[in-house]
């Protein structure tokens, strides 16, 4: 059983469950080879990307708590027109560079065009151009994503985990949906607030039980 969710690092020994020519089985190829990256981020990444990249295309692409910066990467994949990536986190993975050198050998056009921020997100200028993405932003993180991207009128997409049910605002509608839902929906609903058309989506959840997916951008 290979189970997207799974915690394990994608090795050399998984490159023969990655066989066609598809653009994701060169990335999970690619991906086996750098051997440092959890299964569940590479399924992650590319879940969330290619929706986000359905709705958001062009500009430059920023990944607030990034970790690995895959999603930063595959976004680029996935459209070509925006200029690059900053992947921004108070505690970039050692292994987040190895994985870089490895993506951008099997796609040259990577080279020199996703920059790794190691900061709070709140140090990073957010522009009205940028597409602003977030997977697993963990409890207030993704709120304060959220904030800044709606300040900045920025498109925004955020995959939240961590609900802190006690200290979250779940706008009293705990009684009829769970409380990590009810969480969600009030963000959706703050941002649309805000003046952005919002879009509400689920990855698979095979990949994550986090499936949640809320995207906006400015009307
Ligand atoms: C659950 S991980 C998600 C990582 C990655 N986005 C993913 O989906 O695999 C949350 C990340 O947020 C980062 N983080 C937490 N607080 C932060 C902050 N204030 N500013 C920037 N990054 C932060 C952590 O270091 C961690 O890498």
């Amino acid at each position: 059983m290979f189970s997207p969710a799974s915690h394990s690092r994608l090795t050399g020994h998984d490159v023969d469950r990655f066989p066609d020519e598809t653009l994701f089985d060169r990335l999970g190829r690619t991906v086996c080879r750098a051997g440092c990256l959890p299964r569940k981020e590479l399924y992650e990444a590319w879940e969330m990307g290619r929706r986000v990249r359905r709705l958001f295309r062009g500009g430059r692409v920023l990944d607030l708590g990034g970790g690995h910066g895959l999603l930063a990467q595959v976004m680029l994949l996935l459209d070509d027109s925006s200029p690059g990536s900053i992947v921004v986190d108070k505690t970039l993975p050692p292994s987040s560079l190895k994985l870089h050198d490895v993506l951008v050998h099997t796609w040259p056009r990577l080279d020199g065009r996703i920059a790794f921020v190691a900061a709070d997100l709140d140090d990073v200028e957010i522009l009205s151009a940028d597409v602003v993405v977030s997977s697993h932003a963990c409890g207030a993180l993704t709120d304060r994503i959220l904030d800044r991207a709606a300040a900045a009128r920025a498109r925004v997409a955020v995959m939240p985990c961590c609900h802190n049910v006690d200290a979250g605002d779940a706008g009293g509608l705990s009684g009829w949906v769970e409380s990590p839902v009810a969480i969600d929906i009030v963000r959706a609903m703050r941002l649309a607030s805000h003046g952005y058309r919002i879009w509400t989506q689920t990855i698979p959840g095979a990949v994550t039980p986090k499936n949640r997916l809320l995207l906006g951008a400015p009307l």
